[in-house]
């Protein structure tokens, strides 16, 4: 029986995925296919939107949080995410009506049709940070590149091009460069820090639009001095932030919106989303109670100053902790992660923020294009 080309060939891609080893599937038009105009998401990154990929890699306690209680509040069991319940990436999926997407190197599932997650708790844009403990950034856009060449595969060129072109990347990454590496500004200045930082993301970018990928999705970095593990450096334990890991974000966050500009012009098709989540985070930890939160400086869940120290859950070094009694009341879940809570309004602010702080396009913008 004919079928439109574009039908078949997404569905022949779903069953493949789905039914690896069978051929005489019965291709169902109603279940299976997808609508044409299906956006689907790849998602990169750090722990801001890792699902779980560090579960199956060969790690540190500190970098994973398959244990309670991370994922209390709405997973009720630990999946991995560093916070009580979803992430942003997770916010994102369920506003563009596409399921949560899984961990790209969950064992034994294969369906991307959706999108894939490739995000490490860690992972920096350098290859260096944190290197042997995390999927860096280059790693995950050699997975992204393996799956675009089974798309070819089962797809074709063509199809492949428009699926990949419809579908947005979100990317989030250089927090853990310039939060975990400060000793390299003993030999290089903090402006070239940065432009590291950067060319590597950008060099990914590029790579992505290579390989068809036409819409992103991006945020600032945070102001990652005011972040509990940061504030309980600071001698004295004022509440001050500590100013000189803020500095980087700053410089970071100055330059790569120019180069996302450059780029919308050079790359013929680029579209991108930039939330510049630094400024309304700086908002809502300093008047926490305007945003719906009673606490914006001390974590719900570890120890020390602040609840500075990452013990929460006692499966690292330190084994005593305390755990709030109510996620939502605080901005800050753990030492260095967000409630979900507080994932949820950055996850908004990214979706459908207005134009002074999600630009030039929101990420509903974009996956409506
Ligand atoms: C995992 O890491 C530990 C400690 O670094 C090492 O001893 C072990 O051989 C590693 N295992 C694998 C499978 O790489
Ligand atoms: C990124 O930076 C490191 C140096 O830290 C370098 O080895 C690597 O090849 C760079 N490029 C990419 C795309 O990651
Ligand atoms: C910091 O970066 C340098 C050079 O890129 C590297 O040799 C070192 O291992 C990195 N340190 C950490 C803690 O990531
Ligand atoms: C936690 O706080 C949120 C926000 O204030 C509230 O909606 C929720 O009901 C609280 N949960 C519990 C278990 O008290
Ligand atoms: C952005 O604009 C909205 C209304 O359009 C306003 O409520 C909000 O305060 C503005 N935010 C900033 C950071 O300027």
């Amino acid at each position: 029986m004919a079928m439109p080309t574009k039908l078949y060939t997404l569905c022949s891609l779903v069953l493949a995925f789905l039914f690896p080893f069978s051929n005489s599937v019965q291709l169902d038009e109603g279940k299976l296919c997808l609508p044409e105009k299906h956006a689907s998401l790849f998602i990169f990154g750090d722990s801001l939107y890792d699902p779980g990929n560090n579960n199956y890699i060969n790690t540190t306690t500190g970098l994973q949080a398959n244990f309670g209680p991370y994922g209390e509040t709405f997973f009720k069991y630990p999946t991995g995410r560093f916070s009580d319940g979803r992430l942003v990436s997770d916010f994102i999926a369920e506003y563009a009506k596409l399921p949560l997407i899984t961990p790209y190197l969950h064992p034994g599932y294969h369906s991307y049709i959706d999108g894939a997650n490739f995000a490490s708790a860690g992972a920096g844009a350098l290859v260096e940070t944190l290197q042997g403990y995390v999927i860096d950034l280059k790693t995950q856009l050699g997975f992204f590149k393996n799956l675009a060449s089974l798309f070819r595969k089962k797809l074709g060129d063509a199809e492949t091009k428009t699926f990949l072109g419809r579908s947005v990347y979100l990317i989030n990454i250089g927090s853990n460069d310039y939060a975990t590496n400060s000793s390299l500004l003993q030999s290089i200045s903090q402006q070239e820090f940065v432009d590291m930082v950067i060319g590597n993301l950008t060099t990914v970018i590029k790579e992505i639009y290579k390989e068809g990928g036409r819409k992103f999705g991006f945020v600032s970095v945070p102001p990652l001095g005011c972040v509990p593990f940061a504030r309980a450096l600071k001698p004295g334990n004022t509440g001050a932030c500590f100013e000189e890991l803020t500095a980087l974000a700053e410089l970071h966050n100055a330059a790569f919106p120019k180069v996302l500009q450059k780029l919308e012009r050079r790359l013929n098709g680029f579209r991108y989303s930039f939330a510049d989540v630094y400024t309304s985070f700086s908002e809502s930890i300093n008047n926490p109670s305007k945003y719906g939160f009673k606490e914006g400086k001390i974590a719900c869940c570890g120890s020390g100053p602040y609840r500075g120290i990452q013990s929460c859950g006692g499966k690292r070094s330190v084994k005593e902790y305390e755990l709030c009694e109510n996620a939502s009341d605080h901005i800050f879940f753990d030492n260095a992660h967000l409630s979900e809570r507080a994932n949820q309004q950055l996850a908004k602010l990214m979706w459908s923020g207005t134009s002074n702080i999600t630009a030039p396009y929101n990420l509903k913008a974009l996956f409506e294009l």
